[in-house]
C-alpha cells in the first residue's frame, strides 16, 4: 500500500462511528469493567517502516483481557515448545462464545479447542514458567516491556481482583481441566495468573506495537531484534484469523479479512503482514464481546485501503 492514512481522516472516521457506540454495551460482568466511559474511542497505526498515525483517547488506558491471549500463547510456546503446547490445546475453531464449557466434554482425551478460547487460554496460562502465579506474571509482563519497549506497564489490581472474585465459569473450567490433567497444580493459583494477565493495562499505541511486532515475524521495529521466533508469531497470527474475535471470527474475515484478537474491555489488536499493527479501543461491545466501534474503524480501513488479507 503507497498511500498512509492521515490524522484528519481518522479523526473523521473517529466523528463518524462515535454514535455507534450507543449500539452496544460495556461488558459488566466484571464489575471493575462497569466504570469504563463509552464515548473514549482511539485508534493508531504503526506502519512498518516506523510510522505512527493515531486519534482520539490515545493516552487512555484499558486492560487486555483476551488479548492477552495472544500474548501469553506466544510466551508458551517459547517457554514449552509447540508440541508440549498443542499436545494439551488444540487448532481448530470453535464457533462459540469464548466462555463455553461445553465442547470439553465431546473429545477424549479431552482438551481446549483452541488457545483463544477461555477454556484454552487457562491452560496456556498454566503452562507459563514461573513456581508463583506473580513469578508468572513477571515474565509476561517483561515480555511485553519487550516489546513495548515501556516498562511500566503494569497489570491493574483492582481489574485483577474484581475478575477473580467472580470468575466462577473459568474456576469451573479450570477444575475440568485439572481433572483431565491439561493444567497442574493450583486451580486458584492459576486463575490468579490468568485474572492478572487479562488485567495488563496498556494504550492503543502500546498495543499497535505489539501488533507491528507480529506483523514483523516477531521482530522488533527499530533494533531488529527477533523477540518472537518467526513460526510461533505466524501461529499466533493465524489463531487470530480463524478464532481472535470468537464466534464472529468468520463475519470477521469476510467484512474485515485482518488478522485481529479482541478483549471484553473494548480493545482490538489487528496484525497486518507487509503492513503493521493496528489498534483500536471502544469499550462498548456488541452481543458476541466485540467492541462495536473497533469492528465499524476495521472495516472502514480495509475496505478504504484494500487491506483484507483474503
Ligand atoms: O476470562 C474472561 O472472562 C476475561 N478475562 C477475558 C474475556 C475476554 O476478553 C473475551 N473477549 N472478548
Amino acid at each position: 500500500m503507497d498511500e498512509k492514512i492521515s490524522t484528519t481522516t481518522l479523526e473523521e472516521w473517529l466523528e463518524n462511528v462515535k454514535p455507534f457506540a450507543y449500539d452496544g454495551q460495556i461488558a459488566d460482568y466484571i464489575p471493575a469493567l462497569a466504570k469504563q466511559n463509552p464515548e473514549e474511542l482511539a485508534v493508531s497505526i504503526l506502519y512498518l517502516d516506523g510510522d505512527c498515525v493515531y486519534a482520539g483517547d490515545v493516552e487512555t488506558c484499558f486492560t487486555l483481557q483476551s488479548i492477552s491471549k495472544v500474548i501469553a500463547l506466544a510466551l508458551a510456546l517459547i517457554d514449552n515448545g509447540e508440541d508440549y503446547v498443542f499436545e494439551r490445546v488444540g487448532m481448530e475453531p470453535t464457533g462459540d462464545p469464548f466462555h463455553s464449557i461445553y465442547r470439553l466434554e465431546q473429545h477424549r482425551p479431552s482438551k481446549p479447542l483452541n488457545p483463544m478460547i477461555n477454556a484454552g487460554a487457562l491452560a496456556v496460562s498454566n503452562m507459563i514458567h514461573g513456581q508463583t502465579p506473580d513469578e508468572k506474571v513477571g515474565r509476561l509482563l517483561s515480555f511485553i516491556h519487550e516489546m513495548t519497549d515501556d516498562h511500566s506497564i503494569r497489570f491493574n489490581s483492582e481489574v485483577a481482583s474484581s475478575e477473580f472474585e467472580t470468575a466462577f465459569l473459568n474456576r469451573s473450567l479450570l477444575y475440568y481441566l485439572k481433572q483431565h490433567k491439561v493444567v497442574t497444580g493450583s486451580v486458584e493459583e492459576t486463575l490468579d495468573a490468568y485474572t492478572k494477565q487479562c488485567s495488563v493495562e496498556l494504550n492503543v499505541l502500546h498495543l499497535s506495537k505489539i501488533g507491528a511486532l507480529f506483523a514483523n515475524e516477531g521482530r522488533d521495529l527499530n533494533s531488529g531484534r527477533q523477540i518472537i521466533p518467526k513460526h510461533f508469531a505466524r501461529i499466533c497470527k493465524t489463531f487470530m484469523v480463524t478464532c481472535g474475535m470468537y464466534d464472529a471470527s468468520g463475519s470477521f474475515a469476510i467484512k474485515v479479512g485482518i488478522p485481529a484478537k479482541s478483549g471484553v474491555s473494548g480493545g482490538v489488536m489487528g496484525s497486518l503482514n507487509g503492513f503493521g499493527g493496528i489498534a483500536v479501543y471502544g469499550p462498548s461491545l456488541d452481543s458476541k464481546g466485540n467492541s462495536v466501534v473497533g469492528l465499524k474503524l476495521l472495516e472502514m480501513l480495509s475496505n478504504r485501503y484494500d487491506l483484507s488479507i483474503f
